[in-house]
């Protein structure tokens, strides 16, 4: 079986260089669907979701080619409608922006229901109500969505009755090649949206507000393609920020970061008693205290991020006392809670809300990666131990981080991968090309 073996109690120092961001990456590769010719897209994060959506692309008739590890070229020129494949649809959430991007393009859609992390019921009814906002007819099968409009898509006035990220995406998609004039008001604000409006804009979109909660996108005829670059991904900056928190005399440069993302996760560490120094695109994570208990909520951006509640709750069993960790985005994000008592930590959850007891240490284990962030908090969690643990069903976290074992030994940590299969041929893409599929 493949895992990750940690030896904990090494101190973690030096410089880890931060990957494009996984949720940006994945909406942009998609978005290309509407880009009449060639998009070349660069600082993709080389992981499991990107990979996978890449190969729906081509599966859909894209062509593809690599030009380094974390650069390719995609020309969806002679994609065909419908054809997104369900085996790999089924595997990743973000694949339900083929249904976007292909009613814009073609007026009609198709996606296998996406998979995910699991988190409990994750509904699309938002996706859906704004689809239908703009003209299109929807039919939710059992086992997937079709989608498809008589007359084209036409823009409207859209209100959003609760912050989705994901049909935020989904609606941008859509409207950008519809006629008129769309509006989102109530829109994620989260740094993906505005790299996905972005890319929309240097290939020719007219989309405004895009970081703010209302969104305006004014229909255009066509995309042209361009060359254009993933930000960094605030998640994986994030995760290794706390990494550098988790023991005392750590001391974690993180590179190729954009500061202002992290804002919310360096407010609550400097509130734990971490050192946290900011540079233009890097932060320096350090500590020599204890660490003090706080309390977390995590909500949308520019709020603490629901994909750093695992991650955080590593720190908090740490603390000298008493915190309360409520998620306000997901019903069933606490699951991996149950790996941490495994490890010694001492947490109690009702329902959305954890109250976390800080005890002077964890212990190994041999603890399961019940999801794609709470995989890599049982990698810190590992680390903060003085003894070894095991980390089981890891292909979660090889969906979103780019090679964490390498990264981490870089700065001194014992962690070793086994069993990986290269399912993707990641390991190879630089001597081979086109070898994501
Ligand atoms: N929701 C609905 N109806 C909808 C859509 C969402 O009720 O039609 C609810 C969800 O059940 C949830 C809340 O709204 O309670 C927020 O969901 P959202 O749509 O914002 O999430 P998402 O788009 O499915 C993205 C990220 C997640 C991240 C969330 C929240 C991608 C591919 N995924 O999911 O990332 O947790 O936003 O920030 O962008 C991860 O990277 O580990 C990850 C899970």
């Amino acid at each position: 079986m493949e895992k990750i073996i940690v030896s904990g109690g090494n101190t973690l120092q030096g410089e880890i260089e931060v990957s494009g961001m996984k949720n940006s990456a994945v909406a942009i590769l998609f978005a290309t669907i509407l880009v009449d010719g060639k998009c070349v897209i660069e600082n993709l994060p080389p992981v499991d979701d990107v990979c996978t959506s890449i190969k729906i692309l081509e599966v859909m008739g894209a062509s593809v080619k690599w030009l380094n590890k974390t650069s390719v070229e995609i020309n969806t020129k002679n994609i065909i409608a419908g054809k997104s494949p369900d085996e790999f649809a089924s595997k990743m959430r973000a694949s339900y922006y083929v249904l976007g991007a292909e009613l814009g393009r073609f007026g009609t859609a198709y996606s296998a229901k996406p998979g995910g992390c699991d988190f409990g019921v994750r509904p699309i009814d938002r996706h859906i109500k704004g689809f239908e906002a703009l003209g299109a007819t929807v039919e939710e099968e059992l086992m997937c969505i079709r989608a498809t409009t008589e007359n084209g898509l036409v823009g409207n006035n859209i209100f959003m009755d609760d912050i989705s990220v994901g049909a935020t995406i989904n609606i941008i998609l859509a409207a950008v090649t519809a006629s008129g004039v769309t509006t989102i008001d109530n829109a994620a604000r989260e740094p993906h949206v505005v790299d996905l409006a972005n890319f929309l804009n240097a290939c020719g979109a007219e989309i405004s507000g895009a970081g703010t909660d209302m969104i305006k996108i004014k229909g255009v005829r066509e995309l042209t393609g361009v060359t254009y670059a993933i930000v960094p991904d605030m998640i994986e900056a994030g995760t290794y920020m706390i990494a550098g928190a988790v023991r005392i005399g750590n001391h974690l440069k993180i590179t190729n970061v954009i500061p202002k993302h992290l804002e919310s996760i360096t407010a609550k560490l400097i509130e734990m008693g971490v050192n946290v120094e900011e540079g233009d695109d890097y932060v320096i994570v350090s500590r020599t205290e204890p660490l003090k208990p706080i309390n977390v909520k995590t909500l949308p951006y520019p709020s603490f991020p629901t994909d750093m509640n695992p991650q955080i709750c590593v720190l908090l069993t740490l603390a000298e006392g008493n915190s309360r960790l409520i998620e306000g985005v997901w019903d069933g994000r606490f699951k991996y809670t149950e790996e941490l008592i495994r490890m010694g930590a001492d947490i109690k959850v009702n329902g959305r809300s954890a109250v976390v007891t800080g005890v002077k240490k964890l212990t190994g284990a041999r603890v399961r990666a019940c999801d794609l962030r709470a995989g890599a908090a049982m990698v810190i969690a590992a680390l903060a131990t003085d003894g070894m643990s095991e980390i089981e069903e890891i292909y979660h976290i090889r969906r979103g981080y780019d090679n964490m074992e390498a990264k981490l030994r870089g700065v001194g940590a014992d962690i070793k991968a086994i069993n990986i299969p290269d399912i993707f041929g990641i390991n190879g893409l630089l001597s081979n090309e086109n070898k994501c599929v």
